[in-house]
């Protein structure tokens, strides 16, 4: 057919027109069949999630709506719900160079243990990233490549009984020891009256990272410092630390159950949400659950910052969180960029916010009223987000697990009532420099 030069004649026209129509008739009839055929073009991504509380949920639904909008599929790979096994389960999949996972949920302190498995993803993101929070990006970042963008923040946070406490006439605790004497005065008060389950204050204990979690917050809020600081100088032998450290040992059988030295966070949020526990130390998914139309504690639960170490201290939340990351493995590359850029994007992190209380690393969803609504401790608590205290993670590199392994395994010989804190924390020193070559070669 020549498309050239010379006008269409009348004739032209109207055999144009019939084939116009006519294609139009067969676009109708067969366009269902011509999308389905390109669906066969469509590409299976699998995405790996952590499976704490509803995050599984969360995860499968927000990467379905973005399968759909794409024509894509993805399948969703759970993982174990301990922070620590499901690491050791990254490296054993990533150090095998396996395709099967193409992103991977990652925790805000494994970019500097895994960031080398993944790509740079600052050619996809269009420079979205300076909408999250900057210490976030941050912390993705491994040698000026991209290695994660964020997705959620976690910090630690304290849950309590709001009718528990007006009736007993107290307040939300500001200090380790008010917190340990009004969780002992309504656990006893509560027990005589008959509810013999009821337990003041329920934690993560095993030895695990979640345990490292709870006990850096004891020791900065007494001003012990961080473990390692941010030069690599190990600073956990001091007597702050130890007095932190001792302080939770006293809590084991009086105010908490001898089981929270085997509790994660689900076992934590187990007894508090049936009812039978003043207070709790978790992160903000929680809060959604709580609040959730099966919850025996339903509008009876607030929530604060954790408290500080005596009159000297400050209250000290730990920086948790997580991260999207595309493996150097994957054989979509381009693909699994974009669903990392639409699950980590403003709208799923607002419907993440309002129905799972997970806290958005875009700064500008704090101003909004929808989330502020439904997650009101979000606005309330946002210095406690911003000022978090991290973890050693960047100082001390590849190594940080062995780090955090070193420092849970010291604390829980001290919970257990197998050493003395000061003792324990003596010999952590020692290994960490061990470990360190004095603390110069982290
Ligand atoms: C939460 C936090 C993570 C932390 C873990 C410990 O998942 O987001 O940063 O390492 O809990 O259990």
């Amino acid at each position: 057919m020549d498309f050239g030069g010379s006008a269409y004649k009348p004739q032209q026209y109207i055999t144009m027109k019939n084939n116009y129509f006519i294609g139009f008739f067969i676009f109708m009839v067969f366009g269902a069949a011509l999308v389905e055929a390109d669906a066969t073009h469509a590409e299976t991504l699998s995405i790996s999630c952590g499976a704490v509380g509803q995050e599984l949920e969360f995860c499968k639904t927000g990467a379905e709506a973005w399968a759909k909008k794409t024509g894509n599929q993805v399948t969703i790979v759970s993982t174990p719900n301990s922070a620590t096994a499901r690491l050791a389960l990254y490296q054993q999949w990533l150090a095998a160079g396996a395709a099967d996972v193409d992103v991977f949920q990652i925790d805000v302190i494994w970019p500097g243990i895994l960031g080398k498995h993944f790509i740079d993803l600052k050619p996809y993101t269009n420079g979205i990233e300076k909408e999250h929070f900057p210490a976030l990006v941050q912390n993705d970042t491994l040698d000026g490549k991209l290695v994660a963008m964020p997705w959620f923040i976690d910090a630690g946070l304290l849950y309590y009984r709001k009718d528990l406490l007006a009736k007993h006439g107290a307040q939300p605790p500001k200090t380790w020891r008010e917190l340990t004497e009004t969780a002992q005065k309504i656990q006893d008060v509560e027990r005589a009256a008959g509810n013999d389950k009821m337990w003041g204050f329920v934690w993560q204990g095993r030895a695990y990272e979640g345990l490292t979690c709870n006990a850096l917050e004891w020791v900065a809020s007494h001003n012990g410092g961080s473990i390692v600081d941010a030069r690599g100088k190990i600073t956990i032998d001091n007597p702050q630390a130890a007095t932190a450290i001792a302080t939770a040992a006293g809590w084991i059988d009086t105010i908490s159950p001898e089981g929270v030295l085997n509790y994660a966070e689900e076992e934590a949020r187990g007894v508090f949400q049936s009812g039978n526990a003043v207070f709790m130390r978790n992160w903000p998914y929680a809060w959604s659950l709580a609040q959730g139309p099966e919850s025996v504690i339903k509008d009876r639960v607030g929530v604060s910052a954790l408290p500080k170490g005596g009159t000297d201290g400050h209250p000290a939340a730990t920086l948790g969180g997580s991260q999207l990351a595309v493996s150097n493995y994957s054989k979509h590359p381009q693909l699994a960029a974009d669903l990392v850029l639409y699950l980590t994007g403003a709208q799923e992190q607002k419907r993440r916010a309002i129905q799972g209380a997970y806290n958005p690393t875009l700064i500008a969803l704090y101003q909004d009223p929808e989330v502020l609504a439904a997650a009101p401790f979000m606005g309330a608590l946002y210095d406690t987000f911003v000022n978090a205290v991290a973890r050693p993670s960047t100082v001390t590199g590849i190594k940080y697990n062995q780090v955090s392994n070193e420092f849970w395994n010291a604390v829980h010989s001290v919970l257990a009532g197998k050493t003395q804190a000061q003792a324990s924390l003596a010999q952590l020193e020692s290994a960490l420099k061990r470990l360190s070559r004095g603390g110069r070669h982290w």
